[in-house]
């Protein structure tokens, strides 16, 4: 017998589907509570709202799980590699050896961008921020891939739309950084992987020679991984509802990009180095800046902690942790800020505002540390998540698109003025 939720309103008592996942979350089917009530919802934030069915990620945020495609992240982050993630959330499955070479091959041809593409770039004064050229170089591919723009592309065209995706990425990612420093761009060395191609288009100099450190290139890998897809995140929920309306993956995810950058999501990475930093030049005095956290009256927030979904802790927050040990022992770097990151940690988990909030370190408390270890400027930072999110934009837009999901278009509870009649600007 199907599962049904009971809602009574003005003496009436309505079913309501109840639906469950493979993972046995719970939810009330409100897609006909309009046509049945006459009412609608309000979620402010969706905090309570489920946007889709998706068989992409799975996330537990009372017990700190996130998977892909089933496949535990410590799993993923210890064993595989970013583009064999790439694979498993777009196509739902990971790739044998000949597809994964063919996957391979496929993005490492399309590296190059048009050089008309230079031209957009000289635009952008040296002050501009990489995540707002980044979201420009990529949304012009629509102008470079006018085939792009149909709708019903086949799913051939979608795969070369795919593959150009992850393809052009690091290369608009590095033009975005040479941008800002003043440097002529390098082009991709297509005879290195993805990330020591992209740390050499990053770093490389004209006049010196430049090797890839394979810690780095390692370091950059994994935590590409980690921040590959998390399910129905602000950025990827803006990627969703662009994409319903039948706009390109280019566009789509440029919009993703955007979402990103604000500070209470990607660009919290580069807030929590400038935070720490500040508590640094501040003497380290960890109990004021914590007490700042917890006044209201404060605007300041512990930036890299808490979670919409976690809470408990972020796994990749844990994964990352031990990574920023392993990196900046391997490489010879002894980072004061990862110190006051650790006290940091000890003293809000101890302390009642952020236990009963269940306010834990997520995903971005740690990984600045390491990309500042790997020579990755902080203004840089959302960018590198950028990068790592790419596979799970595209795996959420291809998913909304196979399902041929409506487009997204939530209702609202109006507030404002009743009717009223126009009056003459001489008589206001
Ligand atoms: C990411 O959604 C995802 O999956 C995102 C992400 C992904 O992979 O895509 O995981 C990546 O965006 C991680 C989050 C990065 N952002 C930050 O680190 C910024 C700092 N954290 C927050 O601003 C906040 O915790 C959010 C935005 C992450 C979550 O906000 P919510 O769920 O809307 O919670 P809230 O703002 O309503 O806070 C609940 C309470 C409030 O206190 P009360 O009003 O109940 O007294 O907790 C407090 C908040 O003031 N609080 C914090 C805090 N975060 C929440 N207080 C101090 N410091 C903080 N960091």
């Amino acid at each position: 017998m199907a599962k049904t939720a009971q809602l009574t309103f003005n003496g009436q008592t309505y079913e309501l589907p109840i639906i469950e996942g493979s993972e046995n979350e719970t939810a009330i089917d409100i897609s006909e509570l309009l046509e049945k009530t006459g009412l609608v919802t309000l979620d402010i934030g969706y905090k309570n709202t489920g946007a889709t069915k998706s068989a992409i990620t799975f996330l537990d945020g009372d017990h700190g799980i996130l998977r892909y495609r089933g496949y535990g992240i410590e799993d993923l982050a210890e064993k595989s590699t970013f583009l064999e993630v790439a694979y498993l959330l777009i196509f739902g499955e990971l790739p044998t050896t000949e597809q994964l070479k063919k996957f391979t091959r496929d993005i490492t041809t399309h590296t190059l961008v048009h050089e008309d593409i230079k031209k957009i770039l000289d635009g952008f004064p040296s002050t501009s921020h990489p995540m707002g050229v980044l979201a420009s170089l990529f949304c012009a591919q629509t102008a470079f891939y006018p085939e792009s723009l149909d709708p019903n592309r086949s799913a051939e065209g979608v795969y070369l739309s795919i593959v150009r995706s992850l393809a052009k990425m690091p290369t608009f990612a590095a033009w975005s950084y040479k941008n800002a420093v003043g440097h002529p761009v390098n082009y991709p060395d297509n005879s290195l992987d993805y990330c020591s191609r992209f740390l050499k288009m990053m770093f490389a100099l004209p006049a010196e020679h430049y090797e890839v450190d394979p810690v780095v290139a390692n370091a950059l890998d994994k935590l590409l991984i980690l921040h590959a897809d998390h399910e129905q995140n602000c950025s990827t929920s803006t990627v969703r509802i662009v994409g319903s309306s039948k706009a390109s993956i280019y566009s789509s995810i440029s919009a993703g990009i955007n979402a990103l950058w604000g500070p209470l999501h990607g660009g919290a990475n580069q807030e929590v180095i400038v935070m720490l930093e500040a508590i640094r030049q501040d003497g380290g005095n960890i109990e004021k800046w914590i007490n700042k956290a917890k006044d209201k009256n404060d605007p300041f927030r512990l930036m890299g902690f808490g979670h919409r979904v976690y809470k408990n802790f972020d796994p990749r927050a844990k994964i990352i942790k031990k990574a920023a040990d392993d990196v900046l022992n391997k490489l010879g770097i002894n980072d004061p800020v990862l110190d006051i990151a650790m006290k940091l940690e000890e003293v809000a988990l101890r302390d009642p505002y952020f236990i009963e909030r269940k306010l834990y370190p997520n995903v971005d408390f740690y990984s600045g540390i390491i990309y500042r270890a790997l020579g990755i400027p902080v203004d840089m930072f959302t960018v590198m998540f950028a990068m790592g999110r790419l596979p799970g934009w595209i795996a959420q837009w291809k998913e909304l698109r196979e399902n041929k999901e409506p487009i997204g278009r939530p209702r609202q509870v109006y507030v404002g003025t009743k009717s009223r009649p126009y009056v003459e600007i001489a008589k206001r």
